[in-house]
């Protein structure tokens, strides 16, 4: 019927032979899809063998692990699909048909190329093959760790974290958050683990500034992620001292911080000058070497001014 549409309008024999040969023989489009697109260890995928047969009549589609064959579909013999035994594949029957195999318990071993043949009965047997890599994903069983090297920071003091992962496949994508905002300057190193896979690390290093506190705090997240399927946050917030309800400890460093911070080492250099230019005075110090240089000897102030050389 296709055909003598196409012979009322055809211009020449060579066209007319090439376009009816193709439309009722050729077996084309063989593709292998996968559903869902991202296998979970232990979990399910269909294989999906799509095919244009072109109005051929069918005759057998197999579907391969590597070299092997492990589910055929035959429609002319009965029963009319087979499973081949092979290490490591689940085959569920009830799911299984000419379409697609559906397999069960995916074990990260499995990974690997999946074909499916195509085998059409005219002209004598035609057969097309499509393989494609199945990845399967075995995500973190445990949360990624996030540690900060102190509980709160004062602006100035650099913030020194880390961000560890636990095992997986493919190792996950760790990604720093400071306030929201994606860290750049954060690298990420990979460990292997157990066969196959991979746990991941990121450290993260920053000055603290006043404008990292906003409204009062500072966020520090760590994603982890695996393409669309896993992902996890964990997060450390740290809280300036005017917002932090808890009670803050006084210390030298942390209460005084409009004063600069020389003022505090000259006070701790001056000091023991002072109870030594006493000593002095008490051991009755020659002052005449002091004097070449032009300071009074009465003042005791002076003297250590000049030890000091201010
Ligand atoms: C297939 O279906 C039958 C009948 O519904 C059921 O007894 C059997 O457990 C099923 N098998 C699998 C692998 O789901
Ligand atoms: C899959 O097949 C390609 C090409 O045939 C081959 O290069 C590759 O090594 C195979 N991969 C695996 C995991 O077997
Ligand atoms: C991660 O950070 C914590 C706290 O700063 C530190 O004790 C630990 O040694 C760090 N681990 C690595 C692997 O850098
Ligand atoms: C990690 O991130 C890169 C870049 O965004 C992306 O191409 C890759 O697929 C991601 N890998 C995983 C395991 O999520």
């Amino acid at each position: 019927m296709f055909c003598k549409m196409i012979l009322r309008g055809i211009w020449t024999f060579d066209l007319l032979l090439l376009i009816c040969f193709k439309g009722v023989t050729s077996l084309r489009d063989v593709r292998l899809l996968v559903d869902p697109p991202v296998v979970i260890r232990g979990g399910t995928a269909a294989l999906i063998c799509e095919r244009d047969m072109q109005g051929s009549p069918l005759y057998s589609v197999k579907w391969y692990r590597g070299n092997h064959e492990f589910y055929r579909y035959t429609p002319n013999e009965l029963p009319n699909t087979r499973v081949f035994g092979l290490p490591g594949i689940y085959v569920d029957m009830n799911n299984s048909n000419g379409k697609q195999v559906m397999l069960r318990r995916l074990e990260l071993g499995l990974a690997g190329n999946f074909s499916c043949e195509v085998t059409a009965e005219a002209p004598p047997f035609s057969t097309q093959i499509a393989t494609r890599i199945i990845n399967i994903v075995a995500p973190p069983t445990k949360d990624q760790i996030l540690k900060a090297n102190k509980d709160r920071y004062q602006p100035g003091e650099a913030l020194r974290a880390n961000c560890t992962s636990a095992p997986s496949r493919p190792a996950v994508n760790l990604t720093i958050y400071i306030n929201d905002e994606p860290h750049r300057s954060s690298e990420t190193a990979l460990h292997p683990s157990e066969v196959g896979l991979y746990w991941s690390s990121v450290k993260v290093e920053l000055n603290v500034t006043p404008e990292l506190f906003v409204g009062g705090r500072l966020r520090l997240s760590c994603v982890a992620a695996i393409f669309n399927v896993y992902r996890s946050t964990a997060t450390l917030d740290f809280f300036t001292p005017e917002t932090d309800p808890r009670p803050e400890r006084i210390t030298f460093s942390g209460a005084p911080r409009n004063i600069p911070s020389w003022v505090f080492l000259m006070l701790l250099f001056l000091l023991p000058m002072l109870v030594m230019g006493q000593l002095y005075d008490e051991a009755e110090f020659k002052m005449d070497e002091i004097i070449e240089y032009g300071y009074e000897p009465d003042s005791t102030e002076h003297v250590y001014k000049a030890l000091v050389g201010g």
